[in-house]
């Protein structure tokens, strides 16, 4: 017994369900949709089926791997004039995919981790000496602090790159500038603009400039790396170019290397950053949350201007990670994900679902589902207690993906975002700009914009 997917209730001839769409707030809308027509609905446009899912239990289907697969949506398919059939935005059965993930996958354990985290450290105190020198006596913006400071450190821990965005002139580095460039106009060709090939032209050679500006510089990162006789790196780009697939035997070919390390800084910076911006946004917010992580950082390292954080400490900041995997529910950077049927099936009562046809997975309202409790708008870190997470089903919490194709960035962000947040925590007192409301920014991810703040040193007890 199948039965339809609920839909808006205003359907227009021909166009479909095209009233009460917003372009700029995409994912905010989906969540408010949700709310009015329930955890499963479908929007037809001129015969397209655009399906949105949010509710835990349809989740929990859906992230099945055996009846369903990651599909790469229309915003991750217009990514691909860039990024072509890297990890991110592979489809399920080009052999590049496998290839790269065995290789790769060894840079993301443990050791690995072990390894990135001096220059994690050392990144993060670069930032703290621009901060001491800018951001106590002025507002500073957030998101694009916090943009330098994981673009730096997937660069540098990644590919022993630095985008040298802590120059104290501060212009904007010609490749990340570009890279931003190439990936708004990758997302704005999804939105269709009245009259938008009256200015093309212009926009379409500019596009093709950058695209070739920033292949030009990895190709030469990756140059440089091969020149270099004595090698010693381990990192991305080492197990790139000198290690092989143990399934294929197979290494990466010179463009599919290049497509993974502009993958890299483009699935490896934003998200994390916009996820920091928000943590600082909530603790800037909540002072007796802010006072509760200095608290750890503290009992870490007592009275240390400059403490020399080791990796088994981060790993100790359990609080300060409950902050992190707090703002992620609340504010998952990355909104949701796409998957695809593996065959025909149908979900829930009876949603059906034919070969190949794709539902976005909204975990924005997934981490709002009533499992939750009453009070989900409500920041609070120790929902995340040990007891609590092991009270809730595992499939309730996504900001990382699902499945085979979940984040391989996974660990290097926690510990990356985990390590920033402690020591901008040690260090300063928040105070958030006058009259800030929070405005959340849809491009790709989820972001405060113009969240602005200023810092200052905490008097000691
Ligand atoms: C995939 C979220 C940080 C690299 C994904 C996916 C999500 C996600 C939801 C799955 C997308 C899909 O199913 O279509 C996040 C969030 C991050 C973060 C919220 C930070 C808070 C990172 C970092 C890196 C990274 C730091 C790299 C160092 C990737 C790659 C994929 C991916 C390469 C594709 C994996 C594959 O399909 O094999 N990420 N990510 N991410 N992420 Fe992340």
């Amino acid at each position: 017994e199948t039965r339809p997917i609920p839909h808006p209730p205003r359907r227009v001839p021909v166009l479909g369900d095209i009233l009460g769409m917003d372009r700029s707030a995409p994912s905010q809308r989906t969540l408010w949709q949700h709310r009015q027509l329930g955890p499963i609905y479908q929007r037809v446009i001129v015969g397209t089926k655009l399906t949105f899912v949010t509710g835990s239990e349809l989740v929990e289907e859906i992230n099945d791997e055996k009846r369903f697969r990651k599909h790469v949506g229309r915003p991750l398919a217009n990514l691909r004039t860039i990024v072509d059939d890297g990890l991110f935005t592979a489809f399920h059965n080009e052999p590049n995919w496998s290839k790269a993930h065995n290789i790769l996958m060894p840079g993301f354990t443990r050791d690995a981790m072990r390894g990135y985290h001096r220059t994690m450290l050392e990144t993060t105190r670069e930032l703290i000496v621009r901060w001491d020198e800018h951001a106590t006596a002025e507002f500073v913006d957030v998101p694009a602090e916090m943009s330098k400071l994981t673009l730096e450190m997937i660069g540098r821990a990644g590919f022993g790159y630095s985008f040298d965005s802590f120059r104290s002139d501060a212009a904007e580095d010609p490749f990340v500038a570009a890279m931003l460039r190439a990936l708004r106009h990758a997302e704005q060709a999804a939105i269709p603009i009245p009259f938008r090939g009256l200015f093309a032209g212009k926009a379409e050679r500019q596009n093709e400039a950058d695209i070739a500006y920033i292949t030009g510089v990895v190709d030469r990162v990756i140059a440089e790396r091969r020149a270099d006789p004595d090698d010693t790196h381990h990192d991305l780009l080492e197990l790139m170019l000198h290690s092989s697939d143990p399934d294929s035997g197979e290494c990466l070919d010179e463009v599919n290397i290049r497509n993974q390390v502009l993958t890299f800084l483009v699935a490896g910076h934003e998200t994390s950053a916009n996820a920091l911006a928000f943590a600082l946004y909530f603790l800037a917010r909540n002072p007796e949350i802010a006072a509760k992580a200095r608290a750890e950082v503290e009992s870490l390292w007592p009275g240390q201007d400059e403490p020399d954080v080791t990796f088994e400490q981060v790993a100790k900041l359990r609080y300060v990670r409950r902050v992190v995997d707090e703002t992620l529910r609340l504010w998952p950077t990355a909104p949701g994900y796409f998957r695809e049927a593996v065959a025909d099936t149908t979900i829930g009562d009876g949603y059906e679902f034919k070969e190949d046809d794709w539902a976005f997975v909204l975990v924005l309202g997934l981490h709002r589902d009533p499992v939750w409790g009453p009070d989900v708008e409500t920041f609070d870190p120790d929902r995340f207690l040990p007891e609590h997470v092991r009270a809730r089903p595992g499939h309730v919490y996504k900001p990382f993906g699902t499945g085979l194709r979940a984040c391989i960035g996974r660990q290097f962000a926690l510990h990356e975002m985990v390590l920033a947040l402690a020591l901008l925590v040690h260090r300063y007192d928040f105070e958030p700009e006058p009259g800030y409301e929070l405005r959340v920014k849809e491009q790709l991810t989820l972001k405060p914009d113009e969240f602005r703040l200023r810092v200052k040193r905490p008097v000691s007890p």
